[in-house]
């Protein structure tokens, strides 16, 4: 098998990444991560969600001292660094473009070579920060708040969206999920925690299988299906802790399974044997063991990030950006925030 040395830039790279509600920075040296900080916005709390002008003016707030931080702990200088990198597309513009410009100001100024990078081949790579053996042809499932994709990589920076969510990400339904049951914001890990005391196959909520052959999913439907089944009880005040329990395990259930089964019909149909989970939603550990039982019953190689490397961070930006670095690759200083996931800005055509 083609197993290649992965090839980082020479020196240290920070890291940044400012695409949502989490100010990070951090540091990687040849493929080791030296630092990694991740500050989480409390400003959000009260909100049950992520309030984008919050997310902005927090980053602007939090971001030089995150970054001096990062180097602090890495034992690392401005002078010391071979290239910075950033997260530049999806996400929250507002929140982008704090750390981006940052970046680009801090590049230019040091006269250091700058490169953007995709927020979800950031999470595809974070991988390799524990496990830098795997290499593609490889089948992710990118499951995070804002994002839930199946995506084929045929190589590295060569991508293929398989399949997509047709309204709510995974993430995005667990946190919805955990609002209608009270549990605060963000869900999943509450859900994950309360789940776990409840029997999945206390309530049968709907799977949207869609049409047979789309690897495409659908959380709403399911989202309504628990809004209902909580209403019906006389809301959630009214359920016993068991009960709660019961709802959150179904509902995560639910998720479980279609998430999985796409994503192993996925690496069938492509007729690919590794198969990694990252983003935010890796964290769920239901998840990660009905994937990692699936690929072993298959004797295939299942990759998920240790737990710290799930959820946004920038040890994995840094990771990125090291290896395009590496490959020669300098993004324009007019390169630009961009909300949105366009497929041509995810890699190349697989
Ligand atoms: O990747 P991430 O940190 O940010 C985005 O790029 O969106 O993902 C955050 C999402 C949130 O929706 C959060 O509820 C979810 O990941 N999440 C989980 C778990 N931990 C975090 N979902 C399910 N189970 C978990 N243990
Ligand atoms: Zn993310």
């Amino acid at each position: 098998m083609n197993r290649p040395n992965l090839q980082f830039a020479p020196g240290a790279v920070l890291g940044i990444e400012t695409s949502c509600d989490d100010t990070a920075a951090a540091v990687l040296e040849g493929g080791r991560v030296l630092s990694s900080v991740v500050a989480a916005q409390a400003d959000h709390l009260p909100f049950d969600g992520v309030v984008p002008e919050l997310a902005s003016r927090a980053h602007v707030r939090l971001l030089g001292p995150v970054v001096r931080q990062a180097l602090a702990e890495a034992g690392r200088s401005w002078e010391d660094l071979a290239g910075v990198a950033a997260t530049h597309a999806p996400g929250l513009i507002g929140s982008l473009l704090v750390g981006l410009t940052f970046a680009k100001g801090a590049a230019a100024s040091r006269g250091l070579p700058f490169v953007g990078v995709n927020h979800l081949e950031a999470h595809l790579l974070s991988v390799l920060l524990d496990r830098p053996e795997v290499r593609p042809p490889l089948v992710a499932l990118l499951a995070s708040g804002g994002h839930s994709e199946v995506v084929l990589a045929r190589a590295w920076h060569r991508y293929r969206i398989l399949g997509s969510t047709r309204d709510d990400a995974a993430g995005e339904a667990f946190d919805k999920v955990a609002s209608l049951l009270d549990l605060g914001f963000p869900g999943g890990p509450a859900i994950d925690r309360l789940a776990a005391a409840g029997n999945p196959q206390a309530v049968r909520f709907p799977r949207a299988w869609l049409d047979p052959e789309t690897l495409d999913f659908s959380f709403s439907g399911l989202k309504t299906a628990v809004r209902n089944n909580v209403a019906a009880a006389g809301g959630a005040g009214k359920l016993t802790e068991g009960e709660r329990a019961d709802v959150a395990a179904s509902f995560q259930e639910a998720v479980v399974e279609v998430l999985a089964a796409k994503t192993l019909r996925a690496a069938e149909r492509e007729g690919v044997g590794t198969v990694v989970l990252a983003g935010g939603v890796a964290a769920n550990r239901s998840l990660r063991v009905r994937l990692e039982t699936a690929c072993r019953e298959r004797g295939w190689t299942f990759a998920v990030p240790s737990l710290r490397y799930c959820g946004d961070n920038a040890a994995m930006v840094a990771l990125a950006g090291s290896l395009r670095l590496a490959a020669g690759e300098r993004s324009p200083w007019s390169l630009a925030a961009v909300p949105t996931l366009a497929a041509t800005a995810f890699g190349e055509p697989a």
